[in-house]
């Protein structure tokens, strides 16, 4: 493939993961507001976007078997978390943003979990065995098997912990 075709399908999937997220959150906002059928329809439209990303993402064809999908998964935490949070925490500090830096941090830190995870998972690779997974809804961390009191990262009350089907 061209390189200026395969920008434009990476651009494009970059774009449509975002509209997706972005009409989720004008769809609760539109909740709040007593507009429910718009919601409804922001979530339509973000469920035709996400329709779009993954299509799209696909066509990039970046996926290959899971052992190798998860080691490039662990690298890019890797980078995420020691390289570009860091990066932004600074800034934002430099900033006086401190809430975007508190944020970062957040994520910086539940980053690195997300390589611990890979990096178990890999190591037992081979013995697929079961484990629940907690997230929580505030920061994103992720916890095994039953959800904590409190959130290590966040310190948010373990109501706000989802389970991942
Ligand atoms: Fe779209
Ligand atoms: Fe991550
Ligand atoms: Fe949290």
């Amino acid at each position: 493939m061209k390189e200026r075709t395969a920008n434009n399908i990476h651009e494009a999937f970059v774009g449509e993961a975002k509209a997706y997220q972005r009409l989720l959150e004008f769809a609760r906002k539109a909740e709040e507001e007593g507009f429910p059928q718009i919601a409804h329809l922001f979530r339509a439209v973000a469920s035709s976007e996400s329709v779009h990303s993954r299509r799209h993402f696909r066509l990039l064809e970046s996926i290959r078997d899971t052992q190798t999908n998860m080691e490039q998964a662990f690298e890019q935490e890797n980078a995420v978390n020691g390289v570009y949070y860091p990066k932004m925490i600074t800034e934002a500090e430099e900033d006086g943003e401190k809430n975007a830096a508190l944020v970062f941090t957040h994520a910086r830190d539940v980053e690195a979990v997300h390589g611990k995870l890979y990096k178990k998972a890999l190591e037992n690779f081979a013995e697929e065995k079961f484990v629940e997974y907690h997230v929580c809804g505030v920061c994103g961390y992720v916890h095994e098997n039953e959800a904590p009191d409190s959130c290590p990262v966040c310190g948010a009350p373990r109501e706000k912990f989802f389970r991942v089907e």
